[in-house]
Order: structure tokens, then sequence, then C-alpha cells
């Protein structure tokens, strides 16, 4: 099975308590802005919009904001902080998206849904909002502040990618980060914010824990995965020590065809196709490995602020991604219009067990679940179908099949809110 369709795919030293308060209120301000409601909205992208949308910033001037995320609880979000901000609803929202293609580099050809052409742009005028508090809007030049000096990675597979790419659009409206590296396959990617020395990194490991994947570029595969259930993968485990925050997240990755092995022996399969091993349950496989990512952070003994991503939903529809699925929906679901998938809520609910578990006796890292599956289920829209390819209908009548991508996210898009949401928790803390 491919996934990746073709594409390579916040202690709060607090100074004065008037200093919150005029935050506070600021960004109390700042969300009755996005309260605005039109029913039927005349919708055009202009490079205005976002102008017009960094006007309304509060001046960030170094000494009004507390020192470093992750906040404790205490001023800007005073009243919230037991509000679950993954419980809630999308609103209209005319602001607009902090960036369009014209204004950032760094999205992804088969993400860039506006350059390849999708007519409709209702799906970017909608914004996160739950039920039970405001979620003040992501503020790029408050978050580079809180991040001097410190270091963020992604790691995962090509959601962590596409969740980086809306972070790098965001943040690089305010000041051009510096790539300081790539491998050779451009998967892992390293950028620094220079002014304020921040450095955001993604790191390609889809499976998390060690793995020998047998797969080109395109995704075709010439053997099953070999996955080591209790082994981390060198790629992002050499570099942990040097990270300050981390998102990390897998998923669908372990639906593929994989032999699974824990001290170095095969312990079973999954869809392997070999009759002397035998079938394992890749919700095990899952498990296990998630587990093994959770006590080696719990084990870790530097400042570390984690985030558990939960899975990802996609929104084929009438078939899968490639037997002709496809996502043409244009607006949102209201909760209750859709029951998540068997698949995802299963491996959410190994996510939320695994991560219970590990908070368990969990001392000095910071573990927060970054439970984004069910407000995710709510924007089938908000995937490029067929606009993963520059205009996949010039030439043609509009009936030719084209490859459908109702699992990633355009940009900008649907998963701009998650930095809202990152945001909110660091400032928490
Ligand atoms: C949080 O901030 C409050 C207000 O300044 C302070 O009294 C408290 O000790 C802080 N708590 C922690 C855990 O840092
Ligand atoms: C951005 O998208 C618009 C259509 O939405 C297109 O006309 C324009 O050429 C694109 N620009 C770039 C740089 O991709
Ligand atoms: C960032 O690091 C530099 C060099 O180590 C140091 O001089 C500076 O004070 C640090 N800034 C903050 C805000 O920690
Ligand atoms: C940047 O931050 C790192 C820690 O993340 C620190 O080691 C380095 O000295 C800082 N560099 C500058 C130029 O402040
Ligand atoms: C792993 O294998 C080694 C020998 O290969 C054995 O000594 C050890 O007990 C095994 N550990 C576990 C947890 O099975
Ligand atoms: C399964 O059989 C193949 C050859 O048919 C052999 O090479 C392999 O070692 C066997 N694997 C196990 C786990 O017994
Ligand atoms: C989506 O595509 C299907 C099949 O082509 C069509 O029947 C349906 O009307 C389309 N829906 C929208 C909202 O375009």
């Amino acid at each position: 099975m491919k996934f990746e369709t073709n594409n390579t795919q916040v202690t709060l030293i607090q100074k004065k308590s008037q200093l919150f308060i005029k935050i506070a209120v600021c960004l109390i301000l700042l969300g009755f802005t996005y309260r605005f409601y039109f029913p039927t909205p005349v919708i055009v992208v202009r490079d205005d919009d976002r102008k017009s949308r960094s006007s309304m910033q509060p001046e960030t001037a170094d000494e009004t904001l507390p020192d470093h995320f992750p906040g404790n609880n205490t001023g800007i979000y005073e009243g919230s902080t037991e509000c679950d901000i993954f419980t809630g609803e999308w609103v209209r929202d005319l602001t607009g998206p902090w960036y369009t293609n014209r204004t950032c580099s760094g999205i992804q050809q088969h993400q860039n849904c506006m350059m390849n052409g999708r007519p409709d742009t209702d799906y970017i005028y909608w914004r996160w909002s739950p039920f039970e508090c405001k979620l003040p809007a992501f503020d790029p030049k408050m978050f580079l502040h809180f991040m001097r000096n410190k270091s963020m990675a992604f790691i995962g597979d090509s959601i962590s990618r596409n969740q980086v790419q809306s972070l790098f659009c965001i943040l690089s409206q305010v000041e051009e980060p510096v790539e300081v590296y790539h491998d050779e396959e451009y998967r892992s990617k390293r950028w620094v914010f220079e002014s304020n020395n921040f450095t955001l990194s993604v790191i390609w490991s889809p499976f998390l824990t060690k793995a020998k994947i047998f797969e080109d570029n395109d995704g075709h595969s010439s053997g099953a995965v070999q996955l080591h259930l209790d082994e981390l993968d060198p790629v992002w485990v050499d570099e942990f020590s040097n990270f300050n925050y981390i998102m990390i997240g897998g998923g669908k990755w372990f639906l593929k065809a994989a032999i699974y092995y824990e001290n170095n022996t095969i312990i079973g399969c999954h869809n392997c196709n070999k009759a002397n091993i035998s079938e394992v349950s890749f919700y095990h496989a899952y498990r296990k490995a998630i587990r093994t990512v959770l006590n080696f952070i719990k084990k870790s003994d530097h400042e570390l602020f984690a985030f558990l991503r939960t899975t990802t939903p996609d929104h084929f529809e009438n078939g899968e991604w490639n037997t002709g699925g496809y996502c043409n929906r244009t607006v949102p679901f209201k909760n209750g219009e859709i029951n998540m998938g068997d698949i995802d809520m299963l491996m959410r609910d190994i996510e939320l067990e695994e991560y219970e578990n590990a908070k368990e006796g969990m001392y000095g890292p910071v573990l927060r679940l970054f439970d984004t599956t069910r407000l995710s289920l709510l924007r089938p829209d908000g995937h490029p179908g067929p606009y993963r390819v520059f205009h996949p209908f010039d030439g043609n009548d509009g009936n030719v099949k084209v490859q459908n991508d109702c699992l990633h996210w355009c940009l900008p898009g649907p998963i701009d809110s998650w930095n809202d949401l990152i945001m909110n928790l660091l400032l928490r803390g």
C-alpha cells in the first residue's frame, strides 16, 4: 500500500502582571476580529489579505513578553487552561490565510493547490474554534521571540512535512529563514531564523523506529518493510539532544506490508506472504513502536517539550487512493455528519492509551497530545484532490482519470490552524 501518493513527500518567568493583562487584552481583541461571519462571502485571494492581517498583530516588544515557552498556566490563557481545544467546530474566517502561493516559497508542489489551479477557494476561509474557549490566532513574531536560541523538530511522515511547511510559510512572512541542511532526497531539512536563532527541522522517519524500506521515490515497493519495533530510527535519535521541542507522529505507513522485528528477531509480519512467518496485526506493531518512542522520551534527561500527534484521517470517497477515490467536497462537515473510520479510530485509541501510560510517572520532559484526528476529519474540503499536479485537466475534457490526494492538505489550508493549537499549548505549558 502506498499513502504517499507520488510525492517524495513555550518557566514563564513572570515579570509584571500588567504586562500579561496587556497581552491578554491584545489577544482578546484579536480574537474578536476573527469572529466575523458572513453566510455567503465573496472570496477573492489577494496578497493584501495577509498584509491587513499582519497589521493587526500586536507589537511584540521584547520586554513585554515572558522569557520562553512553555508557560505555566498563568496570565495569557487564564480561565481556559482546562479547555479542550481539540473539540470544537470550523467557523468562517474571512481574514484569509497568512500566506498564498505567491508569498511562500516553501510549498511542496503536490500541496500547492492554488498554483495547481484548484478553482474554488472557500476552503481557506475557515478556522478552528474550540467550543469551550477562544483560540487566539498564531502570532509568528511572538512565536519566533519565544523560540530564541531554541530548536524545534517535526519528526514523522509526509503529514509532518505538510505541517512544517505550514509553519514555515507563516513564519517566513515575518522572516525569511536560511536553509542550513537537507538530506540527499530533500526529505529531511533544517532552517535557521537568524534574527532569533531559531532552528526548525523536519525529519523524515515515517515509522519512527528503525526500518529498512524498499521503496523508490514514486512509492513503488520491491519488498516488505523490515521494521524493528524496539529500536528507534537513528535519523532522529542521533540529533535528539539538540531539540527543545518536537512534534512526533506516525500513522498510515504502518498499514504497509512489513516484517516485524523485536530484539533483532522476526516476531511476525503483516501482509508479507511468507508461509513460515505468522501474521501479526499492524495495530500491535503500531502500539509497540509508539511505546518505544514514548519510553525513550520519558527517560530523556534534557529540557524537552514533546507533542505526540494523533493519526490523520483521509477522505477518499468511492474508492481508495489507487482505485479512483476522490474528495470533491467544498465545505467542512459539521460535528456528527461523519464518523471516524475503524482504522483511524483504533490507531488513535492506541495513541491515547500509550500517551496516558507514558505520562504516568513522567517528570522531566513535557509531553502533550496533539489530537488533531477529529478536527481533521471535519475537513474533507481541504485536500488537493486532483490538484496535486499542475492544472490536471488541461488538454483533456475533464473526464480523464487523474490520481487524487485526499490525505495531505492544501497549503494554505486547514493544517494552518494547527499552528494556533501549537501556540496555545506552548503558552499553557
Ligand atoms: C507560575 O507563575 C506564577 C505567577 O508568577 C508563580 O507564582 C508560580 O510559582 C509559577 N509556577 C511555576 C510552576 O513556575
Ligand atoms: C498562484 O496561484 C494563482 C491562481 O490561484 C496563479 O494565477 C498564479 O500564477 C500562482 N502564482 C504562483 C507564483 O504560483
Ligand atoms: C542566545 O545565545 C547567545 C549565545 O549563546 C547568548 O549570548 C544569548 O544571551 C542567548 N539569548 C537568549 C534569549 O537566551
Ligand atoms: C543559537 O542557539 C544555540 C542553542 O540552540 C546556541 O548553541 C548558539 O550559541 C546560538 N547561536 C547564537 C549565534 O546565538
Ligand atoms: C534478546 O536476545 C538476546 C540474545 O540474542 C537475549 O540474551 C536477550 O535475553 C533477548 N532480550 C529480550 C528482551 O528478549
Ligand atoms: C523462512 O523460509 C526462508 C526460506 O524459505 C528462510 O530463508 C527464512 O530464514 C525462514 N524464516 C524463518 C523466520 O524461519
Ligand atoms: C463530486 O464528484 C461526483 C462524481 O463525479 C459528482 O457526482 C458530485 O456531484 C461531485 N460533487 C461536487 C460537490 O462537486
